[in-house]
Formats: C-alpha cells, structure tokens, sequence
C-alpha cells in the first residue's frame, strides 16, 4: 500500500477532506501517515494505520520516503517545503490546496470530471505535482463544463457571492460572533411586533458603527453587509481572486491556442460555506435553453438543472440548500435583453467540497 502523508488535515479543508475520505472508504487503500508542524511525538486519529504518532512536517528524512503528499496547509508550508523536497531528489506525488504551485508549468490543476484526460496524458508524462483550483474556478466548471465542452462560450463576466469559510475557520467563527452581537442589541425589541422596524434597524446600524463589532478576522462588518473584495489588489485594478478565473480556468482546460476572457467582481457575504456565481456568458452561437440545459446535465453527475421558477430556484438554488452536499444546482437559465447570445445564469457549491477537498481526494484515488 502507498505511504500518503497528510499535512493540513486538522484544518478546514483537511478536515473536510479526511470526512470524505471516510465516508468513501479511500483509507482502506492507504497506508496514511498524520504530521504535524507543532504536535510531532503526540498521537495521531487512528484509523487503524501503521504509524500511530505524528510526525514532524519539515522532517525531510521521513517526507522524502512517502509515495504520495497531499498538503492543506496552504501556501507557505508549499514554499517551505516543496522546493527543497525535490532538490533532495523526492520524486512522489505533491497533492495540494494551497494556490502557491498551482501557474507553475510543470504542475497540474486538477479537476477530473472537467479534465480527466489531461490529468491521464501529464500522468504518463510523469508529472508528479497535482493541485486544486481555486474554489470560485472548480465551481464555475463544474456547473459551465458542458457550455465550455462545445466551444460554446465566447466570455464570461461573473459577479460572485463568496461564503466565509473560503477566508478560513476564524472568518466563520467571525461571522457568526458578528450575527449574535447584532441580534443582541435588538433581541428585546423584536419580542414585540409593534416596535418600529425604523428605531431597530436605527440600534442595529449605530452598533455597527460603534467600533465594538468583532473585526480581527474581516477587518469590517459582513454581518448585515457585504464585502466587495477578496485578496490582494493587482496592477490592473483586480483583485487577486478575480485574476484566478481567467488563468486557472484555461489551464484546466488546456486551452492552449486561445484564452478564454473570463472577469468580474468577486464578494465576500455572510453565508458559511457554500459559494455562489451570478454569470452572464456570451455564446459563441445562439442556442435555445432547451439545448443549452442538455448540455450542461449531460455532462457530470453533479450538476443539475434548476428551472427558471421562483418556487424551484429559492428552494434549490441557494447555500442552505446545498451546504454539505456535492450538488451543484444552476439555474435562472435565460437569454438575456441585450441578445439571443447572451445568457445570464446562477450557480451555488459547497466551497470546502468541490471548491477544495474533493478534486484534491479524487486525485488520490486515480493515484491509487
Ligand atoms: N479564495 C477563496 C475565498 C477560497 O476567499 O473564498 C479558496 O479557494
């Protein structure tokens, strides 16, 4: 059995991952082994592998003799450790959420129900360096792949509605501080009906400008507002996260002659772990919706149609309708006014499943 080493797995996203991994059985196939960067020598979950203790994480000696690591401890620990693992000649395979190896040309952005040929062709390749997308990307083709599959997409402008787990565990536990201070201001008044829903919002707003908010995380207020911005700023005037669509995507792809436009505004709001895409895409020819929906369907097991109504649309096309699944509903399917190419649509996803743990566990088990 290979030797996989897990780094990152008591995080958000290892942790999602290692829940998976259980509810699919993939550890039966392993033999895993937990490191740490601050608990070495301490017992590991047990899950009836050989090695019950963990291990150092920049223990090269032991790193070195692993098959295969799959790294949730973003992209500093990549940095640390990556570089100099190769140099001493390590020549398994690197699995990894973090972004920092994801541009490089020899690594592989994985997606496998949108790119599973490429990752077989760079497999017999002997490409050994296999990571994520970033979240917004991996949900966005997991929901557009049949559109994109025909040649059908000419662009994309995309305005999103990020959840806060895709900022980290403290940014959720943030959020959620933020929504019970404010409900504590008003919890009185809105025991009773005829209170003025003006003199509320009036006591709810001044706490919010109070400074006494808890903003370690955020900087700013998401409870009750949003937050326009996600990562760094580039020379263009992009974010960081709004760059990734454009290159991340047609990496995935493979589109090697013609790079697919691909821009718009990325927001952080208040919901906890499911992303979701507003996109108006401009077809390349003009197709009915009828089409448009076989093509989409046919493609993966995952996504799935929601008709353009209101009833099916606010209950399955929302966060908390899919948190915690692997569905990924689209919907609001329609030409838009400015012309028959042009289509608005709207996506959700569970950011820490397909937007991180699962294409990081399916790749494992094409590994396997
Ligand atoms: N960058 C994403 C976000 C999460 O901030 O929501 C990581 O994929």
């Amino acid at each position: 059995m290979k030797n996989v080493g897990f780094i990152g797995w008591r995080g958000i996203v290892g942790s999602v991952l290692l829940q998976r991994m259980i509810e699919e059985g993939d550890l039966n196939y392993i033999n895993p082994i937990f490191f740490t960067t601050s608990q070495y020598g301490k017992l590991a979950p047990n899950y009836g592998q050989n090695q019950k203790i963990l291990q150092n994480a920049f223990d090269f000696d032991y790193l070195k003799e692993l098959d295969i690591i799959i790294s949730c401890h973003g992209s500093k620990y990549t940095d640390c450790v990556y570089y100099k693992l190769r140099e001493i000649g390590w020549l398994g395979y690197w699995i990894d959420s973090s972004s920092s190896l994801r541009m490089k040309e020899d690594s592989i952005i994985i997606l496998d129900p949108v790119n599973r040929q490429h990752i077989d062709i760079s497999l017999n390749k002997g490409i050994k360096t296999f990571i994520g997308s970033n979240c917004t990307v991996s949900l966005m083709l997991m929901a557009l792949a049949g559109l994109f599959n025909e040649n059908l997409i000419e662009w994309i402008s995309i305005a999103t509605y990020q959840a806060a787990s895709g900022a980290g565990a403290n940014n959720m536990r943030e959020l959620l501080l933020q929504m019970g201070e404010l409900y504590s201001q008003i919890s009185y008044e809105l025991q009773n009906s005829s209170d003025n829903i003006l003199l509320i919002e009036k006591k709810v707003s001044d706490f919010m400008h109070s400074g006494k908010v808890s903003t370690k995380f955020f900087d700013v207020i998401l409870a009750g507002s949003l937050i326009p911005w996600i990562d760094k700023k580039l020379d263009n005037g992009q974010s960081r996260e709004e760059y990734k669509w454009q290159y991340e995507t047609n990496k995935i792809l493979n589109s090697i002659n013609y790079m697919i436009p691909i821009d718009g505004l990325c927001v952080r709001i208040g919901s906890l772990r499911c992303h979701s895409q507003a996109f108006t895409i401009k077809l390349k020819k003009n197709i009915s919706i009828n089409d448009i929906e076989k093509i989409l369907t046919i493609h993966n097991n995952w996504v799935k149609i929601i008709p353009n109504e209101r009833e099916s649309t606010i209950q399955s096309l929302t966060p908390a309708s899919v948190t915690g699944t692997l569905n990924i509903p689209i919907g609001r399917l329609r030409k838009l006014n400015i012309g028959l190419k042009y289509l608005s649509a709207f996506t959700v996803g569970d950011q820490l499943l397909w937007g991180a743990a699962e294409p990081l566990r399916r790749m494992l088990s094409i590994l396997i």
